[in-house]
């Protein structure tokens, strides 16, 4: 029998990340008085350990001892080939996949959860706040808190606290506080409510009231953390591609094709960054984030300075946005909501580095279902949307006759999100596209902030 796995060694887990900054020229972040923020502005947000981490441009950084210990509970994680799925689709191509599902909270956001939670705790402070939405990224700061003993507060997007109530059980079982966002706790929620009582609540509105919980906690021990978005996320998310490439190494096997689903762009860029890094010195590869068409960041909006969230108390960021008051529509269940995207990918894509992809939430669903019924996982719904892309270049390596190499991230399991497949198998989900219309006026938020600068690293 043939293993169709490949399992790097303990001993060999990366002990560095890769920083991108250090290979790309980037537009400053602005502060509110329109210049470059410097990075004492963000001291009562996030601990100065992680801002020295957002703003370094060192290419390698090591990877504290404490973190590997808590991250070996599940890495290095398995690349498996979807010899099952290739099969179905009789394609040459050669699919594989890091399979991120396999962590505590079924997902690859404690890879960065995880060192977020040391740093902070390094740095002394007791307490940390944060949103969620589909509850994925509240789960995995929950379980990094009970690593490091620290208190952990979550602001959940109404519409998915409601559908999904285990993901709140989940966090309270590793000690962390749900809340469903918008909230009356602070002004922020206070004031989405009264523009909208029935509100579904959206990421940009979460991460206001978990920005405004932190700075508003006058003891100084409590700070804010993000799960997506941010240098210094995508930065711990790199351990993902830096095992790829090893375990693509012990087989002998380079990828022609890199897929990755874009919420803020972090499972993507862990597994896409340091294949970039090859691509930046001359490798021909093909890398490509893949969206929602229900909110199509990447492939509709434009690059712009925008806010990171609804009550505009985030710095503004260059990144392709549909403007930090974007909600989206509640029959969209394929998670991957939020109305921007990392920096870093957005600059990447601004330079045609990468070639975003957006697919329907009918056509991710098949791709979910198509891959449980052939590899037997069930994948995240935010998951099926990278599955519906690696599925289309696999029929077309098959119409071109060409044996490519596909990776992508498993980005997590979909063992809670069980909704969206039972609307899905039911037949009440349907596509639904952004409207010209319904974007313009999304996007009205932006029009008088400054422009970013066309920038080339290269
Ligand atoms: C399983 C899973 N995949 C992907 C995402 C999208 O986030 P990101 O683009 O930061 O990886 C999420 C976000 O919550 C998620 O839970």
């Amino acid at each position: 029998m043939k293993a169709n796995s490949v399992i790097l060694p303990p001993d060999q887990i990366p002990r560095q990340w890769y920083n991108i900054l250090a290979d790309i020229k980037m537009n400053p972040p602005l502060g509110p008085d329109g210049k470059p923020l410097s990075p004492e502005a963000l001291a009562p947000v996030f601990p100065m350990n992680l801002i020295e981490q957002e703003v370094s441009s060192q290419r390698w950084i090591d990877i504290p001892e404490p973190v590997l210990d808590v991250l070996s509970i599940w890495r290095p994680s398995p690349l498996t080939r979807a010899v099952r799925l290739e099969k179905l689709l009789d394609t040459p191509a050669r699919i594989y996949f890091k399979y991120e599902g396999c962590s505590p909270p079924g997902s690859h956001k404690p890879n960065t959860a995880v060192p977020q939670a040391y740093y902070n705790k390094v740095f002394g402070i007791k307490n940390l706040t944060t949103e969620t939405g589909a509850g994925q990224w509240g789960s995995a700061l929950s379980f990094a808190c009970s690593q490091f003993g620290l208190n952990c507060k979550v602001y959940m997007v109404r519409i998915s606290f409601d559908q999904k109530p285990y993901r709140k059980a989940m966090m309270e079982t590793w000690g962390g506080k749900c809340i469903a966002s918008p909230s009356t706790e602070t002004q922020a929620g206070r004031d989405a409510l009264a523009r909208d009582p029935n509100t579904p609540g959206s990421l940009g509105i979460a991460i206001s009231e978990a920005v405004e919980a932190a700075v508003g906690d006058t003891s100084g021990k409590t700070r804010y953390s993000l799960g997506s978005v941010l240098n210094h996320v995508m930065l711990h998310q790199t351990i993902i591609g830096l095992e790829a490439k090893k375990q693509m190494a012990m087989i002998d096997e380079y990828p022609d094709i890199i897929i990755g689903c874009a919420g803020g762009g972090s499972n993507f860029a862990g597994l896409a960054f340091p294949f970039v890094l090859d691509k930046i010195n001359g490798k021909k590869i093909e890398i490509m984030p893949v969206e929602p068409m229900a909110c199509p960041t990447l492939t509709r909006a434009p690059f712009v300075y925008d806010h990171g969230d609804t009550a505009r108390y985030t710095p503004l960021m260059p990144m392709y946005s549909l403007g930090h008051a974007f909600v989206p529509a509640p029959i969209h269940a394929g998670g991957l909501r939020y109305h921007g995207m990392a920096p870093t990918v957005s600059q990447l894509v601004n330079e045609g580095l990468l070639e975003a992809k957006s697919v329907s939430q009918t056509e991710a669903f098949e791709a979910g279902i198509m891959w449980a019924r052939t590899e037997g996982v069930i994948p995240a719904p935010e998951t099926t949307s990278a599955l519906a892309q690696v599925v289309r270049e696999a029929k077309r390596a098959k119409e071109e006759g060409q044996a490519k190499v596909i990776v992508f991230t498993f980005s997590g399991h979909g063992l809670l999100d069980l909704t969206g497949y039972e609307k899905f198998l039911a037949g009440q989900l349907t596509n639904y596209a952004l409207s010209d219309d319904e974007m313009a006026k999304s996007m009205a938020v932006f029009k008088d902030f400054p422009k970013p600068q066309q920038v080339k690293s290269r």
